[in-house]
């Protein structure tokens, strides 16, 4: 039996704040990925660990993006995005699609990547796969705006490696 809240179900002496509720997500460890799209014909990328399978039947996947990022701009007139999720050796790539690069090709410069045979998206092929969606549905919730995305097709690149890791605000050390 559940005993109730002596102030009622809910109640909170105070509202969280943006940084308590920050730090206790700092807990829950994530697989990173990076999403690509394009953008007057030329990809653009971003680091993202905001990635949730909603359902299975049909597949269906979720990213939550910022209003303020540029991505979020783009994926406002796209019709689709890929997901890259990455391994554990390619912290690098994680840490250069979080940073602020000039738009377009230079974004990509020295980082090996192919087409999607179903969206043209960037795949990157030392990734451990890319899941390419169409976008059905945006849902804005606050300062974020949630991408419902149809499944069109999974691009098996290194699968079996082991998947970069984040938690407590780090990347996991590689082989721990
Ligand atoms: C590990 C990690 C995970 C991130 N996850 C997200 C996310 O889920 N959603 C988001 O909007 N930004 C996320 N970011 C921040 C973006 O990568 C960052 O703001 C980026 O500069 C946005 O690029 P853009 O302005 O070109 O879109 C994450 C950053 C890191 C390092």
């Amino acid at each position: 039996m559940v005993t109730p809240h002596p102030q009622g179900p809910g109640t909170l002496h105070r509202p969280v704040t943006a940084d308590e509720h920050r730090q206790a997500m700092r807990h829950l460890a994530t697989g990173v990925a990076v999403l690509t799209t394009r953008h007057d014909g030329l990809p653009h990328a971003m680091t993202l660990n905001t990635v949730l399978s909603v359902s299975t039947r049909p597949p269906t996947l979720l990213v939550s993006l910022g209003t303020q990022s540029r991505t979020h701009g783009i994926l406002h007139s796209a019709a689709c995005y890929t997901v890259n999720i990455l391994a554990s050796d390619q912290r690098h790539l994680a840490e250069r699609f979080a940073a602020k690069r000039p738009m377009g090709m230079s974004q990509f410069d020295g980082v090996p990547w192919e087409p999607s045979p179903i969206t043209g998206n960037p795949v990157l092929p030392d990734g451990l796969l890319a899941i390419d969606c169409r976008i059905g549905r945006r849902i804005p919730i606050a300062d974020h705006t949630l991408f419902i995305g149809d499944v069109l097709g999974v691009t098996p690149a290194r699968t079996g490696a082991a998947p970069l890791v984040f938690a407590c605000g780090d990347y996991e050390p590689e082989g721990r």
